[in-house]
């Protein structure tokens, strides 16, 4: 059995992050969300991992390399443009050949790993295995209707007027049987050929599909309310330890983790949090459920809930709450007199300002 993990598509709630790197890079806890799925994909007992990327191919191969790191050996398939999750599949054809495989969107975050929906589907050898959870929201997502007896009836992708409240999970399960059904869809009204589609094509011509309800948790990490989510419940499972340095008047209270080489001088950090590698924090108060990236600035300022990416700096600020702050962004005070805010934001920024 392989896996096909797909790391493509365009991002675009998580502008301008996204401009400038993979979403699925995006860390939580320090670590790129994808990460947490290749690591699931290992610990399932695949080895084999087809990984779908587009525009930013560059940055996810340096991160994730031949993918030994996992235990895996991953095999890079180029996706010109985000065509849509059966696309994927169908361009992946002669890499899956006749094999099983696993389809992993690698921007969702799955608590508890995919083992025991492998360990099912490899038992019962269906055509389709599907997750399904109830979310509040299915407008947002693949929707599934089952029949009376739990099978899966029909799917829809994110429909106006949903017939349940059951999302399609990120994690399919496919026989060789997908690779007819994505020849047969048709784009749908986004411009995407939908593995939606495609699994309905199953359904309509009589293939065996089979879904399973997980109650663990499970996020889509698309936009920035759903990252800062993901990144506090990871962190809640933390081990504080401490590889930097703490001085005398600083006080690190509850789960915090501070990695090689980060100083933390004069400040509070109330976890759960992490300060990444060769982080700096100083005369700050760094609050609970915030991952600060590697070499990053922290000084007289107030940071809390939030996700401050590599190099990142807060200067004399705040206090800063539920935020998602990219790479090498400055944050700092502006002069007293005008009281004025002073921007420089890149396309598709967004700004909250208290006056
Ligand atoms: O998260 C679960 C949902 O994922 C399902 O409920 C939906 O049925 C399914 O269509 C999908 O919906 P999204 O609109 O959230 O998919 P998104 O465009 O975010 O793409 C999911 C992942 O696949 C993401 O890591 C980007 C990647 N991707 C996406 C497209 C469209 C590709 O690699 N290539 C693509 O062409």
């Amino acid at each position: 059995m392989k896996a096909l993990v797909l790391a493509g598509g365009s991002g675009t709630r998580l502008r301008p992050i996204t401009h400038t790197s993979a979403k699925q890079l995006v860390p939580v806890a320090n670590k790129p969300v994808l990460f947490y799925g290749l690591e699931a994909i290992a610990a399932a007992g695949i080895k084999n991992v087809g990984l779908i990327v587009g525009d930013m191919s560059g940055d996810i191969s340096e991160a994730v390399g031949d993918g030994s790191k996992f235990g895996l050996s991953i095999s890079y398939i180029e996706q010109r443009e985000p065509l849509g999750l059966a696309h994927a599949v169908l361009i992946s054809r002669d890499y899956l050949g006749e094999d099983d495989f696993a389809m992993y969107l690698g921007d969702n975050f799955i608590v508890g790993g995919i083992d025991e929906p492998v360990r099912e589907f490899r038992r019962d050898r269906p055509d389709a295995h599907l997750l399904l959870t109830h979310v509040s929201d299915p407008q947002s997502f693949g929707v599934a209707e089952l029949d009376a007896t739990g099978r899966v009836r029909g799917l829809e992708e994110k429909p106006r007027h949903p017939k349940s409240d059951l999302a399609l999970v990120g994690v399919y399960l496919f026989s060789p049987a997908i690779h007819e059904a994505v020849r047969a869809v048709k784009p749908s009204w986004r411009g995407e050929l939908e593995i939606t589609d495609a699994v309905q094509w199953l359904i309509d011509t009589g293939k065996d599909v089979r879904s399973r309800q997980i109650t663990g948790y499970w996020k889509d990490t698309g936009n920035v309310s759903d990252m800062l989510e993901v990144n506090r419940l990871v962190l809640e499972t933390i081990d504080p330890h401490c590889a930097g340095h703490v001085d005398e008047h600083s006080d690190l209270v509850g789960r915090v983790q501070v990695d090689d080489g980060a100083v933390v001088r004069n400040s509070r950090v109330v976890g759960p949090a992490v300060i990444g590698a060769g982080s700096v924090v100083v005369d700050s108060y760094v609050g609970p459920f915030t991952s600060i990236g590697e070499d990053c600035v922290i000084e007289d300022s107030e940071v809390e809930f939030s996700i401050v990416l590599r190099r990142a700096s807060l200067s004399g600020v705040r206090r800063v709450e539920a935020s998602l702050i990219g790479r090498h962004v400055q944050v700092t005070s502006a002069p007293p007199v005008p009281h004025a805010h002073r921007l420089v934001l890149g396309d598709h920024s967004m700004a909250q300002i208290s006056s």
